[in-house]
């Protein structure tokens, strides 16, 4: 008996530490409705959840209908004709064995009919209510379509402006691109999924994909853990923190292990350390895109690699619904992998509210370019707009303009102007700058001669029209810049000239002998350091979208004043990239103002003589345009900065003020910014880091004292042994309107 009851024992033993070691493994997986349904689905059910297929362009095909019957589509994507999808809701509801909704998924990144200046653009605004904004409408838009699923925000570091994709970044700072990231998942998503007009959110793409080798999208990427940890992940930990409901998984090979199948990003960093509980999906194809790597033998490899890596639903590619279920077979991956995925896709389908109601209104109700959403695109276009220069006070236009001729193959481009990712943009809202300074001023006020047909062209026949036409005017605006087609996915260039006769237009133009201003609309920095000597302003407006004319037009009159700031650094030249502001000192820094330039180095000059610092001979080290800058038509006067806590312990707070005053003639509003350097670190450390910004409206005249309070652990970073720590010592602090502020003081961390 004693035997057989120690026996008992045991077993009970094994079977509670199995439930407990079950449970605490899988204690999230705690929603009994979730659960009881799991218990129910097949193999095959589960791994259809997993599965995410492209749309058929507003039909449904009977092999779809069969498919989404046998529970074999989890997720569709590209797909926006409402009444294809109300059409496969049905069918998943109601006929399919039991009644899991669709997830449907759309690259909604800057607009859904209504289209905002491309992410690049909004960064510049450095205004997270205004993005904010933008997201909620562009979620709303979509969700009318039938839409559930954005696969944004973007927010990849983007230092390399020849990467096409920088267009859809926020630049190159991870506070910047933190602020605005969560702002777009907080717009999107609302403040609860099931609500209408809440649509689901995907931070993307995890992780490192903007650090491309040569600004090539899709190319390797080589990142350090401590330069990863401290660069490149904290857009994507923020959004996390920010309730972000899905991760899309990268394209790139990161240091050797494709993004899709690396378990230290999608495992330890992403579950066991952030605790995330949404679900991943992999970029487009990139589970079997590591085939490609060399990193998988064949698609079987691929999705086992995939999967336990931690890549819940497979977009596109049929890996998983190929070969999981050997996988399972072969005791090479176990079924619980699957449980825990689809736990996770079910919640969010949950969340969203699809098993009650995953239908949308078909009837062709007002649901796009309403005015409030036409009027939020115009601010967020306003707000854009980088002035760069205006000398001479050229902008804004005064009375004794009579004749503006507009000029440029960007004036009058409906369809250029909206930029990358626009799938469903509706060109026929836009508003160009042509259209709206004739609006604006009157059809005879306004002149107009192309000059080139497009951005890329190369023939000149225009040119004499052009240049008469601006022998005509008061003043000439002319446009320039990209198509759309230049920047975005893929739309990598190695020079970053204006593209075709564009350069020789301006030239052309200048020889009137009018006032030029230049207005830019692109999908990355330009190297325009050339032809902007031509010209008395310049206006850098990015692609700004469907209202991108309106808000020209209200900046150049004096309607709106500019108050955008550069999100990313502006090269003088596609040599100097790599180049950032948050770059390490190196142990020789070059002194800006004292390098000679290539032109001027004294014949037979000795090798030494030019000093050994870190810059080029022929550009030197400054960019053309630093990060964090932008003039306003008035001008603003930094004073008075003040640290009111030259000593703080770890733990503490540090608090900084300065007294801005408006000095100049117009109500401006300006970006007040703060950055810090720590001096010493246990690895190297920024000669200045983004801690944070204000936006600050004054009048003429007026001043106001801004205070910035930030915490010590605002300051923590990675160090040797990969522990987020803030180390005592000196630093720097700065307060200013760019990131080249020399307003400087400073404290001591103790
Ligand atoms: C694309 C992009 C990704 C996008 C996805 C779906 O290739 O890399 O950003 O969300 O496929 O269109």
């Amino acid at each position: 008996m004693k035997h057989f009851f120690s026996l008992f024992a045991m077993g009970m033993f094994l079977v509670l530490t199995g439930c407990l070691k079950q449970n605490t493994e899988e204690q999230w997986m705690n929603d009994p409705k979730i659960l009881d349904l799991i218990q129910q689905m097949t193999l095959e059910e589960k791994m259809g959840q997993m599965h995410q297929i492209s749309g058929f362009g507003g039909q449904v095909p009977d092999n779809l209908k069969q498919d989404i019957i046998d529970g074999k589509v989890g997720s569709i994507l590209n797909e926006v004709d409402v009444k294809a999808i109300n059409e496969i809701q049905r069918i998943a509801l109601e006929e399919s064995r039991l009644g899991i909704p669709v997830i449907i998924g759309r690259d909604v990144i800057h607009g859904f009919k209504t289209v905002f200046p491309i992410p690049l653009g909004q960064a510049a605004t450095w205004n997270p209510e205004l993005v904010k904004k933008g997201a909620e409408v562009a979620a709303k838009e979509a969700w009318s379509s039938g839409v559930n699923w954005t696969f944004a925000p973007m927010i990849d570091i983007s230092r390399d402006a020849r990467w096409g994709r920088i267009a859809e970044s926020c630049g190159e700072d991870p506070f910047l691109t933190s602020v605005m990231g969560v702002a777009m998942v907080e717009g999107f998503q609302g403040d609860d999924l099931s609500a209408d007009g809440s649509i689901l959110a995907c931070a993307k793409h995890f992780a490192g994909y903007g650090a491309a080798e040569g600004g090539r999208d899709y190319n390797t990427t080589l990142i350090p853990e401590n330069e990863l940890r401290n660069v490149y992940l904290k857009s994507f930990h923020a959004a996390q923190q920010a309730g972000v409901g899905t991760f899309m998984s990268g394209f790139n090979d990161l240091n050797g292990v494709p993004a899709t199948g690396n378990r230290f990003l999608l495992r330890k960093v992403l579950r066991d350390e952030w605790n995330f509980d949404g679900f991943v999906v992999s970029d487009w194809a990139s589970v079997t895109e590591m085939i490609s790597h060399g990193f998988a033998a064949d698609p079987k490899e691929a999705a086992y690699k995939a999967i336990s890596a931690g890549v819940d639903m497979e977009m596109t590619s049929d890996s998983y619904k190929n070969h999981v279920k050997e996988l399972i077979e072969e005791g090479k991956i176990n079924e619980r992998l699957l449980d825990e995925a689809v736990y996770r896709i079910l919640k969010i389908k949950f969340d969203l509210g699809l098993f009650n109601d995953p239908y949308v209104q078909e009837e062709d109700q007002n649901r796009f370019a309403l005015p409030e959403y036409l009027e939020a695109a115009k601010q967020a276009a306003v707000q854009s707009m980088v002035l760069l220069k205006n000398e001479q006070q050229i902008l804004p236009f005064t009375s004794s303009i009579n004749k503006v001729a507009v000029i440029g193959p960007m004036a009058n481009q409906k369809y250029e102007q909206l930029g990358t990712w626009i799938f469903d943009g509706d060109s026929d809202l836009t508003i160009t700058p042509l259209e709206a300074l004739k609006s604006e001023l009157g059809e005879s006020k306004v002149l107009f001669s192309e000059g080139l047909k497009y951005t890329r062209s190369k023939d000149k026949t225009g040119f004499s029209e052009a240049l008469a036409t601006a022998k005509k005017a008061d003043v000439v605006v002319v446009c320039v810049g990209e198509e759309a087609i230049l920047s975005g996915e893929a739309h990598c260039r190695a020079s970053l000239d204006l593209p075709g006769a564009q350069n020789e237009l301006i030239e052309e133009v200048s020889k009137a002998g009018k006032p030029i201003v230049l207005v830019v609309m692109a999908g990355r920095p330009l190297a325009i350091g050339g032809v902007s000597k031509h010209a008395e302003a310049v206006l850098y407006a990015f692609h700004p979208g469907t209202m991108g004319g309106p808000a020209l037009a209200d900046l150049l009159l004096g309607v709106a004043n500019p108050s955008a700031k550069l999100p990313v650094t502006f090269p003088k030249a596609a040599g100097q990239i790599p180049i950032y502001y948050n770059h390490k000192n190196t142990g020789r820094p070059v002194d800006p103002n004292a390098w000679t330039c290539i032109d001027d180095i004294p014949l037979n000059s000795y090798q030494t003589s030019l000093g050994n610092t870190s810059h080029y001979l022929d550009l030197g080290f400054a960019p053309l345009y630093p990060f964090g800058f932008g003039l306003s038509y008035t001008t603003f006067e930094y004073k008075n900065l003040k640290i009111e806590t030259p000593k703080v312990k770890l733990g503490g707070d540090i608090i900084a003020s300065v007294t801005l005053e408006n000095t100049g003639n117009f109500v401006g509003e300006e970006v007040v910014q703060l950055y810090i350097r720590d001096l010493v670190g246990s690895v190297t450390r920024p000669v200045k880091e983004l801690k944070g910004f204000e936006r600050v409206q004054l009048k003429p005249g007026e001043s106001k004292k801004v205070s910035f309070k930030i915490n010590t652990s605002d300051l923590a970073f990675f160090n040797p042994e990969m522990e987020e720590v803030t180390e005592p010592g000196e630093f720097h602090l700065w307060i200013g309107g760019s990131s080249d502020t020399n307003l400087r003081t400073e404290f001591v961390v103790e």
